[in-house]
């Protein structure tokens, strides 16, 4: 079959599409930004076509020949009415895939029986009504997705692992029915090689939100007591949510609405038009996202979708300030590359740890990422993954690398690495690019420019002490 693949760049997309492939499919995948597909390991493998779901003209070519297409998007991220924009791009996109005689197969939420919607769920709900109104189309509605790098699984870890005491609104022991990443992705593969199929509600075991974190706890050995309280107001939770997990707020809002209400699925239909699928237990399933996690062989993660349109890329134009370093390294440049490759989240960002800490701790008051975001991978790298509070925008190995500041600054600020091979060594370069927003932007550069200039020299020196500790290490193995 000719499927088309849209969200390739999100935490479900971009595990299903290795899976098309893997099936014998041909494969083409719709995504905002072409570069970032660049990085994916499915690259090579599939049609990658630029296109925008809410620009109805990328559609028909995106569209032209494709037998089953996956709607594997929403716009929650990028804040605004996110409702109107979800239901205006279901909109074109049924009206495309009608066009083209397509199967449409989208993976939404749980919808609670006979309760008032909350904001979040009800646009999921609308975008499949949307769809199948439109088109040809299969609506899966799954609970909480517990996989490595899942918001829900990771809400659920850094929760039960940071507080050995919690006090939990009384919500948390409504029912809730998540499902393993593998078994929504088996339940995608297989809604696709169906008919059109309306709604089918997926879902394992059914348990509340309390005992997901007993369980986590309990996978984990780790004791903990859980104290519930009358009242903690989910906007509430969602900030306490925030302040202790990684999870910005604009995620963790839906996932807390998520479990506000009973939200049990109906499996009947699954388990009789796909019976040889059996969703595995939700411990089995943390058991899976925790050896994932540890091992480091997470596939995708909840920060890799940008959310909004990606901001251009690094232009050389007026009015942009850089602050050059250099260094001569004695290592070859492949080690260079991989020590500030693999810089931020549990490596951290070397000399004066303490003032990028402080500079995380800043932004997040100030509503930004800070460096709670951490990375996918300790070692590997792809364009538009997000490090701490950047983004990679350029990945060459092993010679350039190019982070795009997502904290929240006056203007836009990269940080550039080239490693280039010198002799026996290397010769290290550290560009920091600032495009200032007006006087604001002005001030805050030169303001800063002493701090700044320590800090930056400090790191690149610190990389290259890094890199030749490591090539010394090498040699002697
Ligand atoms: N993950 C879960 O736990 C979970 C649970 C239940 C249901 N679901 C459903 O599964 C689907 C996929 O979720 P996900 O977690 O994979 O989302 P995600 O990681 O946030 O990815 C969203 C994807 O949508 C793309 N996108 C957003 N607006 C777009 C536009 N205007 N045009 C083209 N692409 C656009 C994003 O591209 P950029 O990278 O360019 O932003 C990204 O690839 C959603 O319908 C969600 O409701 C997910």
């Amino acid at each position: 079959m000719r499927v088309l693949v849209t969200g390739a760049t999100g935490y479900i997309g971009g595990r299903l599409l290795p899976l098309l492939l893997a099936r014998g499919h041909r494969v083409r995948a719709l995504v905002r930004d072409p570069d970032r597909a660049a990085g994916a390991p499915w690259s090579s493998d599939v049609d990658v076509v630029a296109g925008d779901v809410l620009e109805p003209a990328s559609l028909g070519s995106a569209l032209d020949g494709v037998d089953l297409a996956y709607y594997l998007i929403h716009s929650m991220g990028a804040g605004g009415d996110f409702a109107e924009r979800d239901r205006r791009a279901a909109a074109s996109f049924a009206a495309a895939a009608r066009a083209a005689s397509c199967h449409v197969v989208y993976l939404g939420g749980l919808v609670p029986a006979g309760e008032v919607l909350s904001k979040h769920l009800a646009s999921r709900a609308e975008v499949g009504a949307v769809l199948r109104e439109g088109c040809d189309a299969t609506e899966l509605r799954a609970g909480p997705v517990i996989g490595s790098g899942s918001a829900s699984f990771e809400m659920v870890r850094y929760l039960t692992e940071r507080l050995p005491l919690m006090v939990a609104p009384r919500w948390i022991r409504n029912p809730v029915q998540p499902i393993a990443v593998d078994d929504v992705l088996s339940y995608l593969l297989e809604a696709g090689e169906g008919r059109p199929g309306g709604t089918i509600d997926v879902g394992a075991d059914v348990l509340t939100f309390r005992s997901m974190m007993e369980v986590y706890a309990e996978v984990r050995g780790l004791r903990r007591i859980i104290l519930p309280v009358p009242v903690l107001a989910p906007g509430l939770a969602a900030r306490w949510v925030g302040l202790v997990t990684p999870i910005p707020n604009r995620l963790a809002v839906p996932l807390i609405e998520g479990v506000l209400q009973p939200v049990i699925a109906d499996t009947s239909r699954a388990r009789r038009l796909y019976p040889h699928v059996e969703p595995l237990p939700y411990r089995e399933a943390v058991r899976r996202a925790l050896d994932e996690t540890v091992s480091g062989a997470v596939i995708t993660r909840w920060s890799d979708a940008l959310g909004r349109p990606g901001p251009r890329a690094l232009e050389e134009r007026e009015g942009l300030v850089r602050e050059v370093r250099a260094a001569d390294v004695a290592a070859p440049p492949e080690v260079v590359y991989r020590v500030f490759s693999g810089l931020g989240a549990d490596r951290g960002w070397p000399a004066w740890s303490w003032a990028w800490r402080l500079r995380g701790l800043l932004d997040r008051l100030a509503g930004g990422p800070g460096l709670r975001r951490g990375r996918r991978h300790p070692d590997e790298l792809r364009v538009g993954e997000a490090v701490d509070f950047w983004r990679a925008e350029l990945v060459q190995p092993p010679e350039r690398l190019r982070l795009r500041a997502e904290m929240r600054l006056p203007g836009r600020a990269w940080l550039q690495w080239d490693a280039r091979g010198q002799g026996e060594g290397t010769r290290l370069v550290q560009t920091a690019y600032f495009a200032p927003r007006g006087l604001p932007g002005l001030l805050y550069w030169y303001g800063l420019y002493p701090a700044h200039a320590v800090i930056f020299g400090g790191l690149v020196r610190a990389i290259a002490r890094r890199a030749e500790r490591l090539a010394g290490e090498e040699d002697r193995l």
